[in-house]
């Protein structure tokens, strides 16, 4: 693991915290400080009931570093994907784990080639932009979460030192277009508020879950990860407060072995999935910007205006939506593609120098168009971006192609 130091502009996010004297940052670990922030972080657990094409409700599981084989032959894992559609072709982006996470929110991992300490500039978008665009509520649990909206590296449990909960893997703390506002803040919680959300029936529309590096397989195995599926998600099964015409996706952020196909086991279940479709597998290449593209075909959202444009959209979902499933078509083809390194970018540990990503502000996608506010912020560059709008996406191996040389 690589970590990088990075100072961080306090007064940014301090309204956020705490109170005006001796206001800890947020992004400090030291225990005291973590307790102090504790006390007076400010939660908020919005709902909203906007009606989809597809489904009413999103939730996305993330679980850690295992090969497509070992999760598929994982008891629970197993019960599960015979409760809905088994993704067969769901491929990662590239190796290790934070580039995964901050790229299935924010439609590129800029470069991102380690697990650093990364702060994506405020002028780049992500998924909840969209989604507040449109109404739709939003929260991201994440196990362990010492307290709402806190942005440190990580933080161990107190008893044992043994790691809880990582920067690495909460994918929108990572974008300062949420961390310098405190309301978005608000929504990055602990499984412990998800718990006090479903009770009060309060649960919003769209949600990330990450369980801790114990619950996540991370430090241990896919056994307990499965276990941990199990006691989380058996109980919500049958819950009205939970399942609410709601489309789950379990999912891995990256294979283990690196010089495979970076292929993950993935899972979409849930009360939205169709009774024909249930203990049935989907062949069809996606990967994590598959994500985005789901959720905004589903509620008809505007796009990043990056990879999230070119994503298919998941067949279940596609087939509502009257978006075409696409195969790679391509050279390299697919199989010959391992998405186990990262290209370059602004965000590259040994990065001379790398121009913003320009997001493409004149795509459109089965009718939906770039967020207004991205046209409005990048339009008058829209000639430097290397996204057109096509399923197959760059690699280490196969970087993008500026269309000028910097
Ligand atoms: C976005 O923010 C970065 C970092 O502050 C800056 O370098 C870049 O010029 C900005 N891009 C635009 C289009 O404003
Ligand atoms: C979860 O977050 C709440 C709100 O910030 C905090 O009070 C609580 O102690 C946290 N729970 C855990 C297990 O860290
Ligand atoms: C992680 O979560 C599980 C329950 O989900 C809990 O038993 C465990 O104490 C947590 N933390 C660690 C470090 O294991
Ligand atoms: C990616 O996989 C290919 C094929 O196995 C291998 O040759 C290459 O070394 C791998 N790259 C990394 C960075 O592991």
């Amino acid at each position: 693991m690589r970590f990088s130091a990075v100072v961080v502009v306090a007064a940014l996010v301090s309204g956020a915290v705490a109170s005006p004297v001796a206001t800890p940052t947020a992004t400090q670990s030291d225990p005291a400080d973590v307790y102090k922030a504790q006390a007076t972080a400010k939660t908020e657990s919005p709902t909203s009931k906007v009606k989809g094409k597809a489904f009413d409700r999103y939730v996305s599981i993330w679980f850690e570093n295992t090969d497509y084989d070992k999760a598929a032959a994982d008891p629970n894992f197993q019960f599960f994907a015979k409760k809905g559609i088994t993704l067969t072709s769901n491929v990662c982006l590239t190796h290790p784990s934070e580039p995964n996470y901050m790229a299935v929110v924010g439609g590129d991992y800029f470069g991102l080639d380690g697990d650093p300490f990364t702060q994506v500039p405020q002028n780049i978008s992500s998924v909840v932009d969209l989604l507040e665009d449109k109404g739709i509520s939003w929260s991201l649990y994440q196990e362990d979460l010492p307290y709402t909206g806190y942005q440190g590296f990580d933080w161990v449990n107190q008893k044992t030192g043994a790691n809880d909960y990582v920067r690495k893997h909460n994918p929108e703390i990572l974008y300062n277009s949420v961390a310098e506002k405190a309301d978005r803040l608000a929504k990055i919680k602990n499984t412990t508020l998800f718990y006090e959300d479903l009770k009060a029936n309060k649960l919003p529309q769209w949600m990330f879950i990450t369980p801790n590096m114990t619950s996540d397989g991370h430090d241990t195995s896919v056994t307990v990860a499965g276990e941990w599926l199990k006691t989380f998600l058996t109980p919500l099964l049958n819950d009205k407060r939970f399942m609410d015409n709601t489309l789950v996706l379990l999912t891995f952020d990256e294979n283990e072995t690196y010089t495979i196909q970076n292929r993950v086991f993935s899972v979409l279940l849930g009360d939205a999935v169709p009774n024909h479709l249930v203990g049935t597998t989907d062949d069809n290449y996606y990967n994590h910007y598959s994500e985005i593209a789901t959720v905004e075909a589903n509620w008809d959202l505007h796009t990043l205006g990056r990879f999230d444009v070119g994503a298919n959209v998941f067949a279940n979902v596609a087939a509502h939506t009257g978006d075409r499933v696409r195969k790679w078509n391509a050279e390299p083809c697919l199989s010959e593609r391992y998405f186990n390194s990262s290209y370059d970018g602004i965000f590259t540990t040994l990065a001379q120098w790398s121009p913003q990503p320009v997001p493409n502000v004149f795509a459109v996608q089965n009718g939906r168009t770039v967020l207004p506010a991205i046209q409005f912020e990048w339009a008058s560059q829209f000639w430097k971006t290397y996204y057109h709008g096509e399923l197959e996406i760059p690699d280490g191996a196969h970087p993008p192609v500026y269309p000028y040389k910097y």
